[in-house]
């Protein structure tokens, strides 16, 4: 049996387009995967900790090779245990709504709270970063969507920060396997054709999802 985490980044709740698109994928998901755990995670629901000061004055101890003390000691268990949520899946889908060019907050939050040296990586002076969830099977889906700005629109209509953002950071913490689904309507485009055509995109990444192409034949 394995994993699946949909990290959901909007607090539209009911009114999120993106949480739309990942309920389509989850309910094929299911019917396609019977056998594995989904597991929620709304990133509003107030279970992320902050990372301020004393979680940052860990993370420098950390790299200094010292051990936190204190209100650092209590910051950094709480990154750790935060680690360990998301690391224990397999399989991640991520609805991501455009914020400013860029991802919603509270997921940049919880990359800052998670991507910690001997968790997310290593770093070698000469070499530079190592990747330590790569060669674990993981497997990420990423639900993108924006209002204005749109792939065939030009830099007046803002610049895409949300993919390339999120999609630099997966790459860097070892999950290269990548699927996207997209839902970017623009302000004259056919918004419901579009949602049809990104729901479409989110059945079929749902079934197929994790299988190897012989698992599949
Ligand atoms: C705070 C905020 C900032 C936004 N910034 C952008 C933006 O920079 N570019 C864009 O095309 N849409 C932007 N939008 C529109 C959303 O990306 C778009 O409506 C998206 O589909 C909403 O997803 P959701 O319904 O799942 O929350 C913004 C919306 C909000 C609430």
């Amino acid at each position: 049996m394995r994993t699946l985490l949909h990290l959901s980044a909007s607090p539209r709740g009911a009114a999120s387009e993106s949480r739309a698109i990942a309920a389509t994928f989850l309910d094929a998901y299911r019917d396609t995967h019977p056998d594995d755990e989904i597991v929620e995670w709304d990133l509003w629901d107030g279970t992320l900790p902050e990372f301020g000061p004393a979680a940052a004055a860990a993370k420098m101890a950390v790299f200094a090779g010292a051990d936190p003390q204190g209100d650092e000691a209590r910051a950094w268990r709480a990154a750790i245990d935060t680690f360990r949520r998301f690391d224990a899946a397999d399989r991640y889908l991520f609805s991501v709504p455009m914020w400013n060019a860029g991802v919603p907050y509270i997921l940049k939050q919880l990359i800052d709270v998670i991507s910690q040296p001997g968790m997310i990586f290593g770093v070698d002076p000469y070499s530079g970063y190592e990747h330590l969830l790569a060669g674990r099977g993981k497997r990420a889906a990423v639900i993108y969507t924006s209002a204005v700005w749109g792939p065939e629109l030009g830099p007046s209509f803002g610049t895409d920060f949300q993919s390339t953002y999120l999609g630099d950071w997966l790459r860097w913490t070892g999950i290269d396997d990548i699927t996207e689904i997209r839902y970017h309507p623009t302000l004259v485009g056919d918004a419901d054709a579009t949602m049809a055509n990104a729901r479409d995109a989110a059945r079929a990444a749902a079934a197929s999802f994790g299988r190897t192409t012989a698992a599949v034949a």
